[in-house]
């Protein structure tokens, strides 16, 4: 076992930390109170190829490895937790996706652009009444020619409102189950798909989240992700390298809220001296800083068993990934809350960044799968063990 950084991770670490630094630092809170999508800091990410980062290089990618991308999700998110999403779903759920199962002409004339930055990417599979119950889609996809017809509406989809392309998941035949649905790369300017609702949000307000719907929108055949009836595996499949992502947006935001919280109790006086100096204080920070390490090992090691698949077809990681997602995500609701306890009616208030600490940890419990239901992935994995 080895915890040490290789050369590359140790370059991309710095390189987002400083990133995060000059750029997201400054300006996450106007962020949050306007929600601006942050065009031109997107663009700079795309230049620095951290938007396709382990894709590879013939692809327009940067070619590095999962443990990579984690630490420059981390970093990000530390700077900004909603510019955290934004490259955590182009990566891993845009890029890696049509990397795994796209096709050669795929791969060359969409992939090399969502991955170099040029373009950017969202994914759909969430509907108005199938969330946590993917499998229960409504969205139809209808074979017509050589195009397929999808009518629908998707919902919850990040970058939504800027995307370019869309990975999207539709059924063919509900009585199949999740065995009639099937995916798509759509362009969203093609006639028939439209953006729906802007959703208004407790945080991460720099991303934007919205439904998507399809009128009778024709997408080439040639637009097809992996087979008919595959299209619930990709999303799973997809769904499991996401988790990490979101378990590293996690760390970034409980780091953010843990220097907050520390730099605070350092300088503020109470009793005659800095509230760093009081036991009850020095707990909360030791909790913070443990759970906060723990989280990042689980984020790690899923990164890591993530790179081992891609040359070995027997490893899964579905469970780490959900294990990490679970534990991240409950971690950085934790650390962001003590945060605001002991920076106290201070972390209340908009003067420090606390409070949005705390609100844009929220959603990592629950998109690209909920705390309930990543414990259903790790018992199903855990059963499976001794059965
Ligand atoms: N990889 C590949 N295939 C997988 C898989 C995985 N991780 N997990 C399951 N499968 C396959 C199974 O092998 C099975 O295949 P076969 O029928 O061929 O044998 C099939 O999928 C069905 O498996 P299950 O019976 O386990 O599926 P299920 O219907 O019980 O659902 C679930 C399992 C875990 C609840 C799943 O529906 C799930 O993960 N739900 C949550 C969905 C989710 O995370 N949504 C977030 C959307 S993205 C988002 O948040 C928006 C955004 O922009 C950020």
């Amino acid at each position: 076992m080895n915890f040490e950084r290789t050369e590359e991770q140790a370059m991309i670490q710095q390189m987002t930390r400083d990133f995060a630094d000059k750029e997201l630092v400054p300006i996450a809170a106007e962020l949050d109170e306007t929600g601006r999508f942050p065009k031109e800091v997107v663009a700079k990410l795309g230049e620095l190829g951290l938007l396709g980062i382990a894709v590879p290089p013939e692809y327009g990618g940067s070619g590095m490895d999962h443990v990579s991308y984690v630490l420059a999700v981390e970093e990000i998110s530390r700077g900004c937790g909603g510019t955290g999403v934004i490259v955590s779903v182009n990566n891993s759920l845009v890029c890696d996706p049509i990397w795994k199962f796209g096709t050669e002409e795929q791969k060359k004339e969409i992939l090399t652009q969502l991955a170099s930055g040029k373009k950017l990417g969202c994914f759909a599979l969430s509907e108005p009444e199938a969330g946590s119950d993917a499998a229960a889609q409504r969205t139809m996809a209808v074979k017509d020619g050589d195009h397929w017809v999808l009518n629908g509406t998707k919902n919850f989809i990040t970058n939504g409102a800027e995307a370019d392309y869309c990975v999207v998941f539709a059924m063919t035949d509900r009585a199949l189950k999740h065995r009639g649905i099937i995916s798509f790369i759509v362009p969203m300017d093609t006639p028939g798909v439209s953006v729906g609702k802007v959703e208004k949000k407790l945080g991460i307000k720099a991303s934007s989240t919205t439904s998507i719907v399809f009128e009778d929108a024709r997408v080439p055949a040639s637009l097809m992700l992996g087979e008919p009836g595959m299209g619930f595996r990709i999303a799973m499949n997809t769904l499991d390298g996401g988790r990490i992502g979101i378990g590293a947006q996690a760390l970034g935001i409980a780091r953010a809220a843990l220097e907050v919280a520390v730099l605070y109790s350092l300088e503020r006086k109470a009793f005659g001296a800095p509230i760093a100096k009081l036991q009850t204080l020095q707990n909360m920070i030791a909790d913070m800083a443990t759970e906060l390490d723990a989280a990042r090992l689980l984020v790690q090691r899923a990164a890591a068993l993530k790179d081992r698949a891609v040359t070995d077809k027997s490893v899964r990681y579905s469970k780490e990934a959900a294990m990490a997602k679970l534990f991240a995500s409950e971690m950085s609701h934790h650390v962001t809350h003590t945060a605001i306890q002991v920076l106290g009616g201070y972390g209340y208030c908009k003067e420090y960044p606390a409070e949005r600490h705390y609100r844009d940890a929220r959603i990592t419990e629950i998109y690209e799968g909920t705390s309930e239901i990543m414990r259903l992935v790790v018992a199903a994995n855990v059963l499976k063990q001794f059965s």
